[in-house]
This record gives C-alpha cells, structure tokens and sequence, in this order.
C-alpha cells in the first residue's frame, strides 16, 4: 500500500518539524513546504537523522500561487497541515498588515490551491488567542472568542475562512487545532525551539539563561491573583502537541465526525512562571536568576485549556509533565547553545 501523503507548510519551524517526525514515524510520506523566513534548512537533516527517511523539501512561500499548483500537481497529496505564518503578537501590532499577509492571504492561496487540485482535508495551527481571556478558566471550545491584537484576529479569522469553504463544499473537513503553550524539544537534543533574537517567550528565555546567553530573567508582574503572583499558562510539550496532529490527521475522515471540529490542545494544568524556573533550575542544575519587573501589557493572569474534547474526539492526551519539557529544552539547549547554527552538533 502506498503511504498516504501530507503537505506540512512552515514545517521547518519549531512544531512542525516535531510534527513531521511523529507522522513519518507514523507511517506517513511528508512533503515540508516552508519559505526559511523563521527557520533553517539544517532542520531538514535533523528530521532525516532522526527518522531515518529524508522528506521532500520545497523553498516556497504559501502565498506564490502557482508555485502552489505546481506542488499539488506533483504530489498526490491527502492532506495539509498548515502550519505557516507569523506568530508574535508585538510584531503584528506593530506591523498589522504583514500579519494580515502572511497568515490570511498566504491561507487565502492555499485554500484556492486546495480547491482547485481536490484536497479537501486540512488541519489548522490556531491558537488560544482566540479566545478573550478575562472570563472563566478552564478556556473550552464553546468559550467567548475575543482576540485582542492582530495575530489572534489573523487566527480567527483564518478559522472562520475554512469553516466557510466546508460548509460551502461537500467533502471538506478540517480540524482547527487551538494550541495552548507550546514547549520542550525532541527527547534527542536535536530538535528544538530557535527564535530568531531576543526569545519573546518565557521557555526559551530560561533555556538562554540556563546557558549562560543571558544574565537573568524578567518575570512580568508578581502580584496577580494567581498562587504565588505570577502568569499561569498551560504549557504542553511540543511532543504530545506532535501527536495531537497525527491523532487528528488519523481520524478527520472519520464517519460520524462533523466535517469541522475546533480543539484545544493543551494539557488543561497551569503553572505559574515561577513554577517553570523551578523546574527549569531542577532539570538542568543550573541557577535561574530572575527579577520581578512590571506587568507586560496585554497578558493575561492565567490561561489554562479545557481538554475533554480533544480526548473524546481525538482519543488524545497530552502525556508529558513539566519537568519532561523542562529537561528535553536543556538537552536540547545545551547541546546546540545558538540553535541551528552550531551545526556540528
Ligand atoms: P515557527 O515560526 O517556528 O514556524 C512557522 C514557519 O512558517 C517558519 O518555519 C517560517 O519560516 C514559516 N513561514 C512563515 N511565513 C511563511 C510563508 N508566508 N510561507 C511559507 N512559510 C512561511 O512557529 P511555530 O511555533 O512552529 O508555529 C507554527 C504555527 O503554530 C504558526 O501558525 C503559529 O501561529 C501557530 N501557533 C504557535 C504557538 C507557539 O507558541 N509556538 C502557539 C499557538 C499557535
Ligand atoms: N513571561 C515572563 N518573562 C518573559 C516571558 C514571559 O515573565 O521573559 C511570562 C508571561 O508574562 C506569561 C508567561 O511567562 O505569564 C508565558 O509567557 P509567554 O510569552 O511564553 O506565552 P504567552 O502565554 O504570553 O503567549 C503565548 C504565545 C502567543 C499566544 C498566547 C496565547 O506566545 O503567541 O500564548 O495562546 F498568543
């Protein structure tokens, strides 16, 4: 039998190419189509060593049309993953329109090609964004959509594009998958999260300042309602969000199912950041030192998920704890301290 084929875009970014291991390693053939603006090349070799399969792989932008067509003329492809676009929230205020860009028009042209070449199967990398955040915790799927800056907006409004073109179209079905706070790294130490700069997020923060990149941690505000004062977030290893997309590419054809499901990915936990330094100090042995500083404008004081939907549809639960994401980061940090560029590693 012929492997079934998926298209991953953005998939020599940080999720995808943890994905693109689980679904070779699932029996799939992978076409990664990614246009390098956020990641490296070199992480196609770490995916071949890992897997021992090397996936195709196209330099391309989503938004090239007809570089589109001549990828889905060239596959047979089953189904996408799209994981492409641009994801810090700062950058699209400042800069809403090349938000609106990358992550609207570059699933615009997707979705076209999609359509035009008879694929009909998609899954979304969306995110808790989505969501407001000054309601009730756990955030379940049926919980208020508010998002509050132009990255959350380009989300939404790229979730309700595709539930327009399945309801439109018979056949379609897609899988919107809302990811929580995505971290940790590959359990080899050769794959992980590699911001370009200063890292915008708290993981890859600590993981700089466990390796000596940085002299210490801000931690944004310390007097919220939360257990000791700091955020709280769900944060989920980047392994379990891998298996997520291929439960999901596993059952989105499923009789039964609605030909549209919105999921959260998360582990329905929260920890305070201050929890995560601890963790983070434990795994690697290493001295975090931090210092509270002001509230960062626009978090929330908590955000956790709400899971039971990704387990009754899905059949999946994130697996691994904090101290898993926290020792597979330090792996993977110390063993490659300026991510993909100390290639020997
Ligand atoms: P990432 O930046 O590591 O990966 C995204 C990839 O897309 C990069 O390799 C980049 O080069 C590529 N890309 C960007 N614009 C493109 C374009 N126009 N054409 C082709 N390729 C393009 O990010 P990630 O953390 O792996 O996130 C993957 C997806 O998940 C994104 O859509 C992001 O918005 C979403 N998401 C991420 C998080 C998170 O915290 N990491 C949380 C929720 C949702
Ligand atoms: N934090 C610090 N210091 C830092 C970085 C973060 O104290 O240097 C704190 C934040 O204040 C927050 C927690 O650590 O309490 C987590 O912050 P992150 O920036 O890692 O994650 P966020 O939950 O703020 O944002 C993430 C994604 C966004 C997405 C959002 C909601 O980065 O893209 O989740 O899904 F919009």
């Amino acid at each position: 039998m012929p492997k079934p084929v998926a298209l991953l875009t953005g998939a020599t970014g940080y999720i995808g190419s943890h994905t693109c291991v689980e679904l070779i390693a699932a029996g799939w053939q992978v076409i990664v189509l990614d246009n390098l603006s956020n990641s490296s090349p070199v992480v196609i070799d770490r995916i071949a060593r890992i897997s021992g399969v090397r996936p195709d792989f196209i330099q391309a932008d989503v938004r090239d049309r007809s570089r589109l067509d001549r990828v889905f003329s060239t596959y047979a492809i089953d189904a996408v993953i799209h994981f492409a676009g641009l994801k810090s929230v700062g950058e699209s205020v400042a800069a809403p329109l090349r938000y609106y860009d990358h992550n609207v028009t570059g699933t615009l042209c997707l979705l076209d090609a999609m359509r035009e070449h008879d694929v009909r199967r998609i899954v979304f990398s969306s995110s808790a964004t989505v969501y407001g955040m000054s309601g009730e915790m756990p955030l379940t799927e049926e919980s208020r959509l508010a998002p509050s800056n132009p990255y959350g907006r380009s989300k939404l409004i790229v979730e309700e594009m595709i539930a327009d073109i399945v309801a439109a179209t018979q056949g379609w079905r897609a899988m919107l998958l809302r990811y929580f706070n995505p971290v940790g790294a590959h359990p080899s130490g050769t794959m992980g999260e590699d911001p370009a700069g200063t890292p915008n997020n708290l993981m890859p923060y600590i993981a700089q300042v466990a390796v000596g990149r940085r002299p210490r941690l801000s931690v944004y505000g310390g007097d919220y309602a939360t257990p000791d004062g700091t955020g709280v977030r769900d944060y989920i290893h980047v392994m379990d969000l891998a298996a997520g997309h291929v439960a999901a590419l596993g059952c989105i054809g499923r009789k039964g199912l609605p030909p549209l499901s919105r999921i959260n990915l998360g582990t329905g936990r929260g920890h305070t950041v201050l929890d995560v330094v601890r963790a983070f100090e434990a795994a690697s042995g290493r001295a975090i030192p931090f210092r509270i500083v002001a509230r960062r404008p626009g978090d929330a004081a908590s955000c956790y998920a709400g899971v039971t939907l990704a387990h009754q549809v899905l059949g999946w639960k994130a697996m691994r704890s904090l101290r898993e994401m926290c020792a597979d980061t330090w792996r993977w940090q110390a063993a490659n301290p300026h991510g993909y560029s100390d290639r020997a590693a």
